[in-house]
């Protein structure tokens, strides 16, 4: 059986015609022929690996002769290069490998947050998976300290590894396999790209399916898969995919397909205008992730990154150019209105007197972050209450920007936060100790005027008279029109 499908694979294999590339795909002249050390390869690899093998003959890789050595050959030099049966490769195929031939793409992605996604050390989350959730009993030759394993499974996968390789040339298997989007690989580049494009086909049009993305952008704290799939767009590519043209080598909203927008489409797919592009922060005029929401060139700032030097307007003039494709431009700006309006309210109401508050705690609490509750209970509200509100909202969500978001904001700030904040005041005041005494007093000062000011004064029982009048109106009208 797999003799077969290999015998029927080498056959269209030898009678395969050159295929001549579009310029642009391509920055190194193109074999005219499978190069003598890919025929090597083959000869083993397509008997012993026969579903890598296929994968690979059905590429457009095959189809323009670029063969396994093309991509993983190797310089003796290499952190990771080991001799092969006479020539030198590596398992790894990094950007710096694929940028031989797509020096754009990778130029774009190594520009892109998405590159720097292993610089989570030293976060809070990585605290929680090193030492709240973890432990260091991994053990490993790269790592003889031990590593935590809820990191290596969990965080690494991800966000991406830093490979370690072993003196006998074999990687580390705390650090591979990995296919995170920033891994660290031995050459020194950053970023995978079989985190979307699945080897060895490395197909535009798997990666084009949401799907793809999926795999990371999903879960309690950035659930944009989820988001997508309640969105109108999701229901709409899910209920027309065999219309969306995913294979087509020209792939413009609008033009090519009209039913649906996937990730790709919006984040990084061609337009009338626009190329493709690897980096995925370029049309985003907000960064959604942080306690309260920044500017994206302000968050490229402090990563280094060029996008430092792109403003949120010009990005944001790009995504409604995607929009644009399908929407005429009242619906397109109108959209935005409503986007930013919730941006603003989480960010007024909630974020920034949440975080000057939670400031304030840090002399009234056990020093280490996470063995007090009320740190859990001020990381769920920014970490993942707060940003599904605010991705939700982004993408057309309503049911994650409402009861997944902002409703559980406003439930656990006013049932949990203030009374934790309360009690912390009391015991502070309580202690006798005069600099607990005085950071309890500077506490509970900024909690009553968080309490009193416009957004809050309802939870005291201050609501403005003339609105809790309108209000009482409103409700005896609703009444009427529900009571049988
Ligand atoms: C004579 C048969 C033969 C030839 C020729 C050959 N390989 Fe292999 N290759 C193998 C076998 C068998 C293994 C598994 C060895 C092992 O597990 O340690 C292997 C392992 C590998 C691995 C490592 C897989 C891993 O998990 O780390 C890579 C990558 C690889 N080969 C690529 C190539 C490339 C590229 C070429 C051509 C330049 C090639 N091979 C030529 C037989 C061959
Ligand atoms: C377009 C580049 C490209 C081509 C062509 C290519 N590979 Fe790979 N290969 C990769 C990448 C990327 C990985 C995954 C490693 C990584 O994440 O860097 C990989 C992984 C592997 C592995 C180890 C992992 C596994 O799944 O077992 C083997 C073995 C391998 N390739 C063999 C081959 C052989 C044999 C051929 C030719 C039939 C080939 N490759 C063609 C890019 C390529
Ligand atoms: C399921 C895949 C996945 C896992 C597991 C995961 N993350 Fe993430 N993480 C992401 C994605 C996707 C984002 C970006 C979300 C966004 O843009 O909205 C992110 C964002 C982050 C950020 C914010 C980066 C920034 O630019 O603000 C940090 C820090 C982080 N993760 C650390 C961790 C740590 C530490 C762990 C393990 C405890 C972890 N993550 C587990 C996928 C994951
Ligand atoms: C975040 C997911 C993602 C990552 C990571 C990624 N790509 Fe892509 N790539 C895509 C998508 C989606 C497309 C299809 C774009 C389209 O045509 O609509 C694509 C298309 C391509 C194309 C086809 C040409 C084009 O512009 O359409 C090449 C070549 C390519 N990618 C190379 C790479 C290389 C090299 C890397 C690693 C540096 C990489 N990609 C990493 C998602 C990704
Ligand atoms: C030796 C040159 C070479 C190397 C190395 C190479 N590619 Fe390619 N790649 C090509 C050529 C040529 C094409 C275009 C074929 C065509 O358009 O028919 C292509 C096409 C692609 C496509 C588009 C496929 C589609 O469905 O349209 C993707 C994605 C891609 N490459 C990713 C990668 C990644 C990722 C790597 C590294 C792991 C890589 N390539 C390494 C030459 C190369
Ligand atoms: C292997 C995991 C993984 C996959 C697959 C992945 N991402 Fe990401 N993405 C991340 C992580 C991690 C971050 C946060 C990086 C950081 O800022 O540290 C991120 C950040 C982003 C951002 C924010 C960029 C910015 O500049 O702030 C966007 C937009 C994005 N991804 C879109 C996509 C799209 C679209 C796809 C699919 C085509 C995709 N991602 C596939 C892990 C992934
Ligand atoms: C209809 C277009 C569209 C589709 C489809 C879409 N997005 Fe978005 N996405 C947006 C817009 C608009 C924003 C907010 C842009 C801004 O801040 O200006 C956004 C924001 C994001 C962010 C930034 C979040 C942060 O923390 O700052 C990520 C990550 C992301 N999208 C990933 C995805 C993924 C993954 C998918 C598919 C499951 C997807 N998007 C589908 C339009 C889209
Ligand atoms: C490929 C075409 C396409 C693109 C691109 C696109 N949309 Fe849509 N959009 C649709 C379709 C189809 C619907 C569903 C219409 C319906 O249900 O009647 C929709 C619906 C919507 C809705 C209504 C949501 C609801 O629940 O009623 C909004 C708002 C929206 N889009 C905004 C955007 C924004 C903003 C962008 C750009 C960031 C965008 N769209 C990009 C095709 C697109």
């Amino acid at each position: 059986m797999h003799a077969t499908i290999g015998f029927l694979m080498f056959t269209v294999l030898l009678s395969a015609v050159p295929v001549q590339s579009p310029a642009a795909a391509t920055q190194q002249p193109l074999p005219a022929e499978l190069s003598a050390e890919s025929r090597a390869c083959i000869k083993c690899h397509k008997n012993d690996q026969v579903s890598l093998y296929q994968q690979w003959g059905s590429s457009k890789h095959y189809r323009a002769n670029v063969g396994c050595y093309e991509c993983h050959r190797a310089d003796e030099k290499d952190a990771d290069a080991f001799e092969h049966l006479g020539v030198f490769i590596s398992t790894i195929v990094s950007p710096r490998d694929c940028s031989r031939c797509h020096s754009k793409e990778v130029g774009e992605f190594e520009h892109s947050h998405h590159a720097k996604g292993a610089r989570i050390l030293g976060s809070l989350d990585n605290t929680l998976a090193e030492v709240v959730e973890g432990n260091n009993r991994m053990v490993t030759d790269a790592f003889p300290q031990g590593v935590s394993s809820a990191a290596v499974n969990g965080c690494w996968q991800c966000h991406g590894s830093e490979v370690k390789v072993l003196p006998d040339g074999h990687l580390d298997p705390a650090t591979w396999p990995n296919s995170g989007i920033g891994r660290i690989n031995p050459d020194g580049s950053e970023g995978s790209c079989t985190a979307c494009h699945q080897r060895h086909e490395f197909s535009a049009a798997q990666a084009r399916h949401p799907n793809t993305c999926g795999k990371c952008h999903m879960g309690p704290d950035h659930p944009q898969k989820e988001i997508y799939e309640e969105s109108k767009h999701g229901i709409s590519f899910f209920a027309n995919v065999e219309h969306m043209n995913l294979d087509s080598e020209k792939w413009i909203a609008g033009e090519d397909y009209f039913h649906a927008p996937t990730c790709a489409t919006c984040h990084m797919s061609a337009t009338k205008t626009q190329r493709v592009t690897h980096d995925i922060g370029m049309r985003i005029s907000w960064n959604n992730r942080p306690a309260v929401s920044v500017r994206p060139e302000v968050s490229d700032a402090k990563m280094g990154l060029p996008g430092k030097d792109v403003g949120w307007e010009k990005r944001r003039d790009s995504m409604q150019e995607v929009c644009k494709s399908c929407h005429n431009e009242g619906w397109t700006k109108n959209f935005y209105v409503q986007y930013d309006a919730l941006i603003e309210l989480y960010n007024e109401k909630f974020a920034k007197p949440g975080l000057a508050l939670y400031e304030l705690t840090k002399p009234l609490k056990k020093p280490v972050e996470f063995s007090n509750p009320i740190d859990f209970t001020w990381y769920e509200i920014w970490h993942h209450e707060g940003r599904r509100a605010r991705h939700g909202v982004s993408m057309m969500g309503p049911d994650y920007t409402h009861w997944h978001g902002t409703y559980e904001v406003a439930k656990h700030f006013y049932s949990e936060y203030v009374p934790e904040l309360e009690a912390l005041i009391e015991k502070g005041a309580d202690s006798g100790d005069p600099k607990k005494v005085e950071a309890a007093r500077n506490l509970q000062a900024k909690l009553e005027e968080v309490l009193n000011s416009s957004d809050h004064r309802w939870y005291l029982d201050k609501m403005d008279p003339a609105e809790a009048a309108r209000r009482a109106k409103a409700t005896e009208e609703f009444r009427k029109r529900y009571q049988k």
